[in-house]
């Protein structure tokens, strides 16, 4: 990669005046990429840093610096030129002959261009990870989107990649299920609707429960006869748990999701015992008075309980559980965890009780955080009638404001294909939404936004991608002789640039586990081939030179349904 590349030389340049300068330690040598070319294609503040802790003029070092550079003999075969930029930047501009020889590499290894060698390491990402008996939440959504789009760029730049849903299917909630259902349950309709009607059941039971306490023992009761293996209690929640399951994999399908594997807590329950008592052998957990049993954890204000007072087991146990099993089952050496913000606190616990208990080392645990999706009034999604807008809804009106879209980009297109499109719009749109922002905040839900076709959306990316390769239909097809030093006017070169950007922009994204920084690019890939393809005649030109913009034009679609097939985006070829 060139930013590797520019740092070893950097590096070198800096260490022949290692007399004169601090050890060098890897955060003072970082190389960035301007925000505007003017300031060339990859950029340090090295000579910043260094002044500081040398207490000198940074333009002085820098000079230093670049003059070691220059010395270099490789720096020739990549680097046209550095420049200086105050306050003490220092700017590197790539050589153009260097740029042609990358653009055949892209049309070359096409979809494999920008692929990392094998890591020879393991991630386990846990996501999704709905409860069952419920609809899935928005926060469950978030987490389906966002995880299998980092799972898909593990996998792109190395990893050995297993990725795991973790469905909530155990506990006392469970128990006032049961016991609702035995109440008013009715077989025909949870066949028939089940998730919603096993939402209802247990709301019903729940609100019944705030009025006559005595109702929530017996849930209580029926949760510990489900425990304890009572063949009646059992049957019914194996139904609950594999009905619920079915409905999860018809949005999983929707959405183009693919889950490796789905372990549910329950799956826990016979190892929790010898847990439990492991864990009190070594001395980490202790046993409370009223017989509950907790790890207290150093300098945390809540010890963890991983046995409830009646000698029941929660969820801590079970998440604890899960750590040891998935370490040990695909030889992990990471499991990242995609979970809401909220859950920090309890899922820290979880992760400092592990270490506590061996079955995890610092740093192997990762919680990879997101912010809430607000409805358009910037509120918290209503639910109706206590259940959550179902995502089908969502999607289905999305596909159909892009059935509009596409209607009138498209008139022409078949019927059958306009829906095609649509969907993969819609769906696309609900998905790049909340890609493309930064996970850490909260993201207020907005159709304009969304589906805006001029704006920072999938559309406008799947409308560009559509339109070059309708030129390079209309061309005729892949074109023989090219030359592409013949690529020399601003936007040509802005776009031969910013392709090699890719492999380092999937890096980072995996490095920070941020996709919106794969989709950030994107959007400019896009916005800069717009510009070129409005400026510059392709079809037009002389042979020579219409057939190198027309490889340009071949290497810049590759990028773009790459890029988006990692953030589990499609792109249509009309539009
Ligand atoms: N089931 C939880 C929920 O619905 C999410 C679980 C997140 N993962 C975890 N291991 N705690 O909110």
């Amino acid at each position: 990669m060139i930013k590797s590349k520019i740092i070893d030389y950097l590096k070198k340049a800096i260490s022949v005046n290692l007399r004169n300068y601090p050890r060098l330690s890897a955060s003072m040598v970082e190389v960035f990429i301007p925000e505007n070319e003017k300031f060339g294609h990859y950029s340090t503040n090295a000579a910043l840093k260094l002044a500081k802790i040398l207490k000198r003029n940074p333009i002085q070092i820098a000079e230093e610096i670049k003059s070691q550079l220059e010395k270099q003999p490789n720096i020739s075969g990549l680097i046209d030129k550095t420049k200086i930029a105050a306050p003490g930047f220092i700017n590197f501009f790539i050589k153009k002959e260097y740029l042609a020889k990358r653009l055949k590499e892209i049309l070359k290894k096409k979809d494999k261009f920008g692929q990392g060698e094998p890591k020879k390491r393991t991630i386990v990402v846990e996501y999704s990870s709905p409860n069952i008996a419920k609809p899935l939440g928005v926060h469950h959504l978030r987490s389906t989107i966002i995880g299998q789009a980092l799972i898909n760029i593990l996998r792109f730049v190395g990893y050995r990649v297993i990725s795991l849903s973790f469905p909530g299917d155990w506990g006392t909630q469970f128990g006032l299920l049961i016991a609702g259902y035995k109440k008013w349950g009715n077989p025909e309709k949870i066949k028939k609707e089940p998730i919603k009607e096993m939402l209802r059941l247990y709301v019903k039971f729940s609100r019944a429960a705030k009025k006559n306490p005595k109702l929530l023992d017996e849930g209580r009761k029926e949760f510990k006869k489900l425990e304890q293996g009572d063949k009646e209690n059992r049957r019914l929640w194996k139904w609950f748990l594999d009905e619920s399951l079915r409905d999860f994999e018809r949005v999983y399908k929707l959405l183009d999701i693919k889950i490796d594997h789905t372990i549910p807590e329950s799956y826990y329950e016979p190892e929790l015992k010898s847990l439990i008592n492991n864990a009190l052998d070594k001395g980490i957990a202790k046993k409370g008075k009223d017989g509950s049993v907790v790890i207290p954890i150093p300098n945390s204000p809540t010890p963890e309980i991983i046995q409830k007072s009646d000698g029941g087991t929660i969820y801590t146990t079970r998440e604890l559980a899960a750590i040891k099993h998935r370490l040990k089952k695909w030889k992990a050496d990471k499991i990242l965890y995609v979970a809401a913000n909220q859950q920090t606190f309890h899922i820290n616990q979880v992760f400092r009780s592990a270490e506590l208990l061996g079955f995890a080392k610092s740093g192997q645990l990762g919680h990879i955080k997101f912010g809430m999706m607000l409805a358009p009034s910037g509120k918290k999604f209503a639910t109706r009638e206590g259940r959550l807008i179902p995502l089908e809804e969502v999607l289905e009106e999305a596909t159909k404001r892009s059935l509009k879209i596409v209607q009138k980009l498209n008139p022409q297109l078949p019927k059958k294909e306009k829906e095609r499109v649509a969907k993969i719009v819609g769906i696309g749109a609900v998905k790049f939404f909340d890609l493309s922002q930064n996970r850490l905040s909260d993201i207020v839900f907005d159709w304009n936004k969304m589906l805006n076709l001029k704006g920072s959306s999938a559309p406008y990316i799947q409308y560009t991608y559509a339109r070059l390769k309708s030129i390079l239909r209309k061309s005729g097809g892949p074109q023989k002789t090219f030359n592409l030093s013949l690529l020399k006017n601003e936007h040509e070169l802005a776009i031969l640039n910013y392709l090699l950007y890719f492999p380092e922009i999937i890096e980072d994204s995996a490095i920070y586990y941020e996709p919106n920084r794969l989709a950030g690019y994107l959007l400019r890939l896009a916005e800069k081939a717009n510009l070129f393809y409005e400026t510059t005649p392709v079809l037009r030109a002389e042979l020579k030179l219409r057939n190198s913009r027309l490889a340009l034009i071949e290497a810049i679609s590759l990028i773009i349904k790459n890029g988006l097939k990692l953030l589990g985006v499609e792109a249509p070829e009309k539009m």
